[in-house]
């Protein structure tokens, strides 16, 4: 059994990753496999249309960037959360990118299908909630189970490191990670 999370921030050491980071070891505690992967600093276009993916019937894109090593990650978990910031009220341009590839590539198929999924996310100020439900749109469409928490997986911070400093924040990260738990080892009982 294994969890992913996608860090969807072009910053390193950042707040969602701090965030991500927590949920993790709460899965972990579980006696789940975990992996952080950062897309800072990697080359992840956006969709272009091209239709490659649909009309051939295959996962592949034919964009030449670190893509598709990711897609076959998540393909592969249990479990995948996705981190946001938050860029002018919405998820960033990187973490969108991320997400309309491996959604077009592994819709049709329903690859993502039966696995357990949910957004975490943070921002300064305003735009938690927007970002929240589109992330939230993307894991309901594929077929994802997202277990909750004990309130919207928002939390608040600026500078690297401000979210430590969001208790309620952090505690909803890691109830989130509870239940990510508790749902990947009941579904892999049943399955
Ligand atoms: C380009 C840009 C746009 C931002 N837009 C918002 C916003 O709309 N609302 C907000 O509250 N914070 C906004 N922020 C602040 C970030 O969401 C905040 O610093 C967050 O903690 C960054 O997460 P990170 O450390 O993981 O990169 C923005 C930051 C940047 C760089």
């Amino acid at each position: 059994m294994k969890a992913v999370a996608i860090v969807g921030s072009p910053r390193k050491n950042g707040n969602t990753e701090i965030l991500a980071k927590h949920t993790l070891k709460a899965i972990a505690g579980e006696g789940i496999d975990t992996e952080l992967i950062s897309l800072a600093g990697l080359d992840i276009r956006p969709c272009n249309a091209c239709m490659v993916c649909r009309e051939s019937g295959e996962e592949k894109c034919p964009i030449d960037d670190d893509l598709m090593p990711l897609y076959e990650k998540i393909k592969a978990a249990d479990a995948v959360i996705l981190g946001a910031p938050v860029y002018y009220g919405s998820a960033t341009a990187l973490l969108k990118a991320f997400m309309e590839r491996c959604g077009y590539m592994g819709g049709p198929k329903r690859v993502f299908a039966g696995k357990v999924g949910g957004p975490l996310v943070v921002a300064r100020r305003a735009g938690q909630n927007f970002t929240f439900a589109q992330i939230m749109f993307w894991f309901h469409i594929l077929g994802f189970f997202m277990p909750g928490s004990t309130y919207w997986n928002v939390s608040f911070g600026r500078e690297k490191g401000e979210v430590e400093k969001d208790e309620e924040g952090l505690e909803i990260a890691w109830n989130f990670g509870k239940n990510v738990a508790l749902l990947v080892k009941k579904l892999n009982s049943v399955a």
